[in-house]
């Protein structure tokens, strides 16, 4: 039996060293669909090799995409992928897996809705108990035609003609304005898409790098299709920076346990994803950047981080949609920092992989948390001595990854079981902690 579980011993030592975590996930799914539609060959390097991504590139494969694939490391790949145009895509010979990834299948969907040939996207149980319907709307008001059960996967995307057309999010989701924006690619006129808050732009960003940039109105963007103008697709090269929702990890470890200081390089710095860096810096961590840079139209930074006492923050608002994927880690965070800290305004949190505040709040009970749920966030009090425990995954990699991180500085060792699930966005976490001289293990 493969290990699958993580035993985790309390840190008597300070972390140290320097690392690299693994390329952005957001980014990597994105540049394989956009690279296959281009018109040339791209070149990615530091592409992510884990669950979620991986998922993606086998169903851009099973489209009949030509990628040549260097695996020189088992946590960064460098692809060549062969772009044949915006209509090259043949029909797949069975349902397209998106296993666990939550954005493989919303972004495939809008890909999906303008081609030729119906196409099925399925995905893991835990995916298809996810909501969809907040992409088959606005879809279908572009023409698509899908069919599913009860707004969830597996989604059945018959052939149409779509046409571009205004749509208001109700929510700040990237994935359904990435959806959007891809499906506003087959669509000749305008797709002008109206959000509430500034949610990550990495879609945009690559369009641009492309020669497509797009247009802002107030909070509109807007998207003039590939087609006109005569414009076309050009093929991207570029190098994937590190992602900051797994740089989380460590650096949250490094900000809790005493005397630790430890450097994180070339970790992506996207302005729409840095919540995390804030809601630590409001609390009292030490966090430096150093050498920001531009690297594929994404800037990348070094984050040094130094042990610092922390106290309660409350957030809420444009910080939330800033580092959604960062509250479990945020609430180790927490119950190490003196005060009562909160966040609202994050219902999203209820419809990730899991019910990340309800199961969140029931794993850190058992280390003797005092958490309170709500319907739109969780409060933490500490400082609080956490127990060793043995704790459940849910299969969700974030809570696998922050449930081992509270593991460090509890005061007896942790069993996280099903931490497998880590390996969705990161591969070698295990062995990136050790480095910094972490004590965990694989057990079965
Ligand atoms: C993602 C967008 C976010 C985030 C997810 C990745 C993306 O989801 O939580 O992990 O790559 O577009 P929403 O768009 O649903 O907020």
């Amino acid at each position: 039996m493969a290990s699958n579980s993580l035993l985790v011993r309390p840190q008597k030592t300070p972390l140290r060293g320097t690392i690299t975590v693994p390329g952005d996930k957001s980014i990597s799914h994105r540049c394989v669909m956009l690279a296959a539609i281009a018109e040339g060959t791209s070149t990615i390097r530091n592409w992510l090799p884990a669950g979620d991504t991986l998922a993606t590139l086998e169903a851009v494969l099973a489209l009949g995409t030509h990628i040549e694939i260097d695996q020189h490391s088992p946590q960064a790949w460098d692809l060549k992928i062969e772009g044949r145009g915006l209509h090259s895509f043949q029909q797949p010979s069975a349902p397209l897996d998106c296993r666990n990834a939550g954005t493989g299948l919303r972004l495939l969907a809008g890909l999906m809705a303008g081609q030729s040939f119906p196409v099925v996207l399925d995905g893991s149980a835990q995916l298809r108990k996810r909501p969809m319907r907040r992409i088959i709307d606005p879809l279908t008001q572009m023409g698509a035609r899908i069919r599913s059960s009860d707004g969830r996967a597996p989604l059945h995307i018959e052939p149409s003609r779509l046409v571009g057309t205004s749509h208001r999010l109700q929510v700040a989701s990237a994935q359904v304005k990435s959806a959007i924006l891809l499906a506003g690619l087959y669509a000749p006129g305008e797709t002008r898409i109206h959000q509430p808050g500034p949610a990550r732009d990495h879609t945009e960003r690559m369009l641009s790098a492309m020669g497509l940039p797009l247009e802002e109105e107030n909070s509109w963007i807007i998207l003039k299709p590939a087609g006109l103008e005569g414009r076309q697709m050009r093929p991207l090269n570029l190098t994937v920076p590190g992602d900051i929702s797994s740089a989380a990890f460590p650096l949250v470890a490094a900000a809790m346990i005493p005397h630790s200081q430890i450097t994180i390089c070339n970790v992506g710095a996207n302005e729409t994803r840095t919540g995390l860096l804030e809601m630590l810096r409001a609390m009292g961590a030490n966090i430096t950047v150093q050498d920001e840079r531009i690297t594929g139209g994404e800037t990348a930074v070094d984050l040094t981080v130094h042990f610092d006492e922390l106290h309660a923050t409350d957030v809420a608002g444009e910080t939330v949609v800033r580092g959604i994927d960062e509250f479990p880690i945020w609430a180790v965070a927490a119950t190490q920092a003196a005060g009562e800290s909160s966040v609202r305004e994050a219902a999203e949190l209820r419809v990730k992989e899991v019910d990340r505040i309800t199961v969140l709040a029931g794993e850190l009970k058992k280390m003797g948390v005092s958490i309170q749920e709500r319907p739109d966030g969780f409060a933490i009090s500490g400082p609080i001595r956490l127990h060793g425990a043995s704790l459940a995954s849910h299969d969700d990699h974030r809570l696998a990854m922050s449930l081992t991180v509270a593991g460090l500085a509890a005061d007896s060792p942790t069993l996280v079981e099903d931490a497998a699930c880590a390996r969705d966005s990161f591969p070698d976490f295990v062995q990136t902690m050790r480095t910094l001289g972490a004590d965990m293990e694989w057990v079965e």
